[in-house]
């Protein structure tokens, strides 16, 4: 929803830059909004320095998004502010009433921990504008208002206690800084608006010791030359020299950032899918649509099989409790990565992909099959090229009967009931690594004789 949103704002100053009616403030922004300046060369430590900086992240695989801010007080989307055109000087008054309990971030992490992952990231400044953190830029950040503490200062500690790395969300759009929409038309409020931006990156990378990701997000109104972005991650670097930064800065940085849908990248570029848990970043007091844990853990195969990160977000409200349909989901997530996990934190690209009952991962020569709709006696996969050498349950180690034949294997013998919840992985060993070729079903079975 949100992404379509961002576009519309894009096709809408376009459309707004190409009419003969609008005032020319609005031109000059949407000229810059528009405009795709080229992109600087590579950072050539950045680049260096990739591959090392980026195994414990590619090892993790699954991480906790969380979207926690003003809007959490009033529980209607982290938009609100925006989609309902709320008055600064109204909104304002929230940060007063934002008064969370204290280290209310370690139960987040006792429940990513408990759900297998392995990272953090949480929103210090959504588009609000509220700074989670302490800031001397600002009055309007957490120790000066409501909550009259540092929550990213407990954010990190509590990450650190679960022994799960912290990372640091951080949205550029700001809807409340006098310079965040003129900054784009006007050179004096750029100025001040990017070197408070980037007195906010350095106060995060400064104060809160080694810091796993920076997420920034929405790079509206300005362009790569605007933000100064290349500036921007030099200065990251400097002060944090192993995180990794993603691509919303108007960079591309160390990783793409799917939003709302898995899509791998090309060339092996690292990616990550972030996803709401309902239909929400930030808290939504009546958004029921929340997602199965059997969708979650399909989801995170899918990841893992197409070798990507998957960073699942929980809205907390504005005590930061967490909305009580978060925590059985999670769990059970958590306790089928128990017996399931090693399936996917280590999980490398596969080529099998098709079937209507399950999806796959592979680690070297072993394919898993993570069966989520089990139809019983028997699974079959078509077209599998490889020969099985063997076959197993990965959560109990037990034996698993199979027949190989042409153009397909079946694995036999199998219990009527489902074994695992939500998904149950069978373990296949096979002689090369697995590939899977159903054009040749398709192509080569035999056909019907005509009587
Ligand atoms: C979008 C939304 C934002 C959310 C983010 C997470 O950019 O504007 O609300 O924080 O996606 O990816």
């Amino acid at each position: 929803m949100k992404i379509s949103r961002r576009t519309a704002l894009a096709q809408s100053t376009a459309l707004l830059g190409a009419s003969q009616l609008v005032n020319p403030a609005f031109q000059l922004q949407a000229q810059s909004a528009n405009a795709a300046p080229p992109l600087p060369p590579p950072d050539p430590r950045q680049e260096a320095t990739r591959a090392q900086r980026m195994k414990w992240w590619r090892d993790a695989r699954f991480g906790m998004f969380i979207h926690w801010g003003l809007y959490s007080v009033i529980g209607r989307h982290e938009w609100a502010m925006e989609d309902e055109a709320i008055p600064v000087k109204e909104y304002e008054l929230l940060a007063k009433q934002f008064k969370p309990k204290p280290n209310a971030a370690r139960d987040w992490a006792k429940l990513a921990k408990q759900a297998g992952q392995k990272y953090m990231v949480m929103t210090t400044k959504h588009h609000e504008g509220f700074c989670n953190f302490n800031s001397k830029l600002t009055n309007y950040c957490a120790p000066k208002q409501g909550p009259g503490r540092d929550l990213v200062a407990e954010f990190v500690e509590a990450a650190h206690a679960e022994g799960l790395t912290p990372g640091f969300y951080y949205s550029l759009m700001d809807w409340h800084h006098p310079d965040g929409a003129r900054c784009a038309t006007d050179e004096s409020a750029r100025r001040r608006f990017v070197d408070y931006i980037h007195g906010h990156v350095r106060e995060l990378m400064t104060n809160y010791g080694k810091i796993g990701v920076l997420w920034y997000d929405v790079s509206w109104p300005l362009n790569v030359v605007g933000w100064e972005s290349e500036k921007m991650n030099k200065m990251v670097f400097d002060l944090q020299p192993d995180i990794i930064v993603n691509n919303r800065n108007a960079l591309p940085g160390d990783f793409a950032t799917p939003e709302q849908r898995i899509a791998a990248e090309a060339g092996g570029r690292a990616w990550e899918s972030c996803m709401t848990l309902n239909d929400s970043w930030g808290y939504q007091t009546t958004d029921d649509n929340w997602k199965s844990s059997k969708t979650v853990v399909r989801n995170l195969v899918t990841c893992a099989r197409d070798g990507g990160n998957y960073l699942l977000n929980i809205g907390p409200r504005g005590d930061g409790s967490i909305p009580d349909a978060t925590v059985p989901v999670l769990q059970e997530v958590g306790k089928w990565l128990d017996g399931n996990g090693a399936s996917i934190y280590k999980a490398e690209p596969c080529n099998v992909k098709r079937s209507a009952n399950a999806n796959f991962t592979r680690i070297g020569n072993t394919l898993y099959s993570h069966v989520h709709f089990w139809a019983g006696e028997e699974f079959a996969i078509a077209g599998l090229k490889t020969k099985v050498l063997s076959a197993k349950m990965l959560r109990t180690g037990a034996p698993v009967k199979f027949v190989q034949e042409e153009l397909r294997i079946r694995f036999v013998g199998l219990p009527k009931n489902a074994p695992d919840s939500p998904v149950t992985t069978i373990v296949a060993e096979c002689d090369g690594e697995p590939k899977q070729d159903t054009d040749n079903v398709r192509k080569t079975r035999e056909r019907a004789v005509i009587a």
